[in-house]
């Protein structure tokens, strides 16, 4: 079996950027193998779920495991050279090394809610070189992907020549799976949380009705619907059978431009979602081509199989431009 180290280094030209990014990418995993253990191994001594009283620079409150997975992502960045490390975690770019090449984006734990669940959580990451600043475009990156920690620890990584599937043993090292990654163009599985349907905008709600209408309506069969609060546990099984995974902006106080966050989480999987074959909009372009503004930026995510998402993005065109609430 081809481990992450051999299979990422081979692919490396040996150039310094690539160089630094196949550093920050074994950075990571160190990370995420860190992070895997800290989840799985019983200790009374902490309740990872437990909230620290504080929100972090988006709003949320922070949880215990949050900030122990930000802490551990952090001195990996800094030991492996990174330039700056942005975090969902942290309110501001943190500078690490002044000679970094590369920039590292992280959403440290995803899937907070579920922390206490059992469910699958993860780690999503991406990165971008040093030289253009903070605030690129995801169409920038050098590399991205997510591990999930769940029944299986598991890493989902492109550097922009496909995408490739790892999962760790027990000792820490993440093996090759032996699957093409491609998200399959035909589904009839979607996830959004319908709870807040009474809050979509036309588009989304005219996309989803055809969906639960089911084959009585205009789509002419059944769909499915999944929602696990993790995005990479919804996108992992998107990767794996299709679907198609909407966040979109909403109605709900501070909600307008949807609750995922541009930088550390919809670029990284948009890119890929690309580059397995589908795709990722705003409702109006494609979300790897959106310059942020800032760190912490939301932007409605809506992606996966390319002939729903076409779907999706005719029911935009179809409609008015999204409700904005004044
Ligand atoms: P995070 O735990 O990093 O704040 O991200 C949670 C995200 C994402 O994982 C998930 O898809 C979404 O929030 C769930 O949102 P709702 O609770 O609104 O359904
Ligand atoms: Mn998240
Ligand atoms: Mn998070």
């Amino acid at each position: 079996m081809t481990d992450l180290r051999t299979y990422i280094s081979g692919r490396s030209s040996g150039e310094a950027l690539q160089t630094a990014t196949v550093e920050a990418i074994l950075a990571l995993a160190g990370a995420a193998a860190r992070i895997a253990t800290v989840i799985r191994e019983p200790d009374a001594s902490v309740d990872f779920a437990a909230t620290r009283g504080s929100a972090n620079a988006d709003g949320d409150i922070q949880k215990a495991l949050d900030v122990i997975c930000d802490e551990i992502v952090a001195a990996a960045l800094l030991a492996a050279g990174v330039a700056t490390y942005l975090s969902e975690e942290r309110e501001d770019p943190v500078p690490m090394n002044d000679d970094g090449l590369v920039i590292v984006a992280c959403d440290p734990l995803d899937g907070s809610s579920n922390i206490d669940t059992n469910l699958s959580i993860g780690t999503i990451f991406s990165l971008l070189p040093a030289a253009a600043g903070p605030f690129q475009p995801g169409r920038n990156q050098l590399a991205s992907g997510f591990f999930v920690y769940g029944p299986q620890t598991t890493l989902l990584l492109t550097m922009g020549q496909g995408v490739h599937a790892f999962q760790m043993d027990s000792s820490g090292i993440f093996h090759l799976l032996d699957w093409a990654v491609s998200i399959p163009a035909q589904t009839s599985e979607f996830a959004i949380n319908a709870a807040n349907s009474r809050f979509w905008n036309a588009p989304v709600a005219g996309y989803v009705a055809d969906c639960v209408a089911g084959a009585d309506g205009p789509r002419g069969r059944d769909f499915n619907m999944r929602w696990l609060g993790s995005l990479v546990a919804d996108s992992w099984r998107i990767f794996r059978r299709g679907g198609v995974f909407l966040y979109p902006g909403d109605r709900r106080t501070g909600y307008n431009e949807g609750r995922l966050r541009l930088v550390y989480e919809a670029a990284p999987v948009a890119f890929l979602v690309e580059q397995a074959g589908g795709s990722a909009t705003n409702g109006a372009g494609a979300v790897m081509d959106i310059i942020p503004e800032h760190l912490h930026q939301r932007v409605p995510f809506l992606f996966g199989s390319y002939t729903e998402i076409d779907e999706i993005v005719r029911h935009h065109s179809l409609s008015e431009p999204p409700i904005r609430k004044e």
